[in-house]
């Protein structure tokens, strides 16, 4: 059915004529076209739950940038909201939660959600789907529990989120009883996103990074796994742990079909301990302020790196906001181009 069915195919492992490249971030950020969609609406949390506009930028980048797969215009902060706990959006600040958990009353309170909740994000998934026409697969998602967690203690961003490593060291046990509430949460968000017409998943861990490995895999990875075994039988999952070099054999165990890699880590290194996993990754996005030549060249040797099966291109992170869209379509082209 699908025109263009390369990232599933790598995802899976099997035989793919080219990588399939995408970009984190791809829809917003860096396009003017996505700018003047945005004005239509009254503020970022009132756009994600427009269905209408959030197809019409999730097609954008496949339009302009000429990207093998879209990835759903959403934010991981949805998943909170449908707990209990609304988020706003402060221009060019980032996220804030006006209520944030500190007591297990406020665990309590929360709700586990269910795909019903976040409706809106299934009607902006059928209608991408629809207008999407088959002509690349269309990529869900949601944050790991740990990322997702780390806001709802926090409050907002944070260089060390050490409020919400202090209710680690500080609250184990009400600590597993949260990320369990966001775990079950997430299957039942993503089982919904499965079925509204997302043909793969990615687990976003931005914050992993802040912890260290004893506590990544048993505040973060521990959850991750479940919502991997809970949803791989139905589709695809990516797991992306920014800044956890260290875990990636351990993700190799979990039953997620692909790991997603930062650009500090070795894509030789990493191919020894994926386990005959798919890669997805890793350049560094500051390598798309350098010169053409130079974006050409580091994309040819990042290729030759992870070889043509079983990797998906993409970046370390996602694209900053300041990147020239033509250098995005540059690096994409140079994928695409590449003779293998
Ligand atoms: O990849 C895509 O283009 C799809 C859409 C998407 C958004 N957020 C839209 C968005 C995705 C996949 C996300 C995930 C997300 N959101 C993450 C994980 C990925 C990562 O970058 O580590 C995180 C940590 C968030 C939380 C969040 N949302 C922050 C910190 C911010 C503010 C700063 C920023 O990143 O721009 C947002 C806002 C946000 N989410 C924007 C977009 C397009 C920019 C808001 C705007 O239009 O003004």
């Amino acid at each position: 059915m699908l025109k263009n069915n390369l990232l599933l195919r790598a995802a899976k492992g099997e035989e793919v004529e080219r990588a399939p490249v995408w970009l984190m971030r791809q829809a917003g950020r860096i396009l003017p076209e996505y700018r003047a969609t945005r004005a239509k609406a009254k503020n970022f949390v009132e756009f994600v739950k427009n269905p209408e506009l959030a197809a019409e930028v999730t097609i954008q980048p496949v339009d302009i940038l000429g990207v093998d797969a879209a990835i759903i215009f959403s934010d991981i902060l949805v998943i909170p909201e449908a707990m209990g706990l609304p988020y706003e959006m402060i221009e060019a600040k980032g996220p804030r939660f006006p209520n944030t958990i500190h007591t297990k009353a406020d665990i309590d309170k929360l709700k586990i959600a269910d795909a019903g909740d976040l409706d809106y994000v299934m009607k902006a998934l059928s209608l991408t789907k629809k207008n999407l026409n088959n002509r690349v697969p269309l990529i869900g998602f949601c944050g790991a529990p740990w990322t997702l967690f780390a806001y709802m203690i926090e409050g907002s961003g944070s260089k060390t989120f050490s409020k919400a490593k202090q209710f680690l060291y500080t609250h184990p046990d009400l600590s597993h009883q949260l990320l369990e509430k966001i775990t079950q949460s997430s299957i039942n968000y993503l089982k919904g996103q499965v079925i509204a017409g997302a043909n793969l998943l990615q687990i976003f861990d931005s914050w992993a990074g802040v912890l260290s490995e004893k506590m990544y895999y048993e505040f973060s990875l521990k959850y991750i796994s479940k919502i991997c075994d809970a949803l791989s039988p139905i589709a695809p999952v990516t797991v992306f742990a920014k800044d956890a070099h260290y875990a990636v054999k351990k993700i190799a165990e979990t039953s997620c079909n692909s790991i997603g890699l930062d650009w500090t880590i070795d894509p030789t290194k990493a191919r020894q301990e994926a386990g005959g996993k798919t890669l997805q990754g890793n350049a560094d996005p500051c390598l798309l302020y350098a010169d053409e030549k130079t974006i050409i060249s580091e994309t040819h040797s990042m290729l030759k790196a992870f070889g043509k099966n079983r990797y998906i291109c993409n970046l370390g992170h996602g694209l900053y906001p300041d990147i020239d869209k033509e250098k995005a379509k540059l690096f994409v082209d140079v994928v695409k181009e590449y003779k293998w």
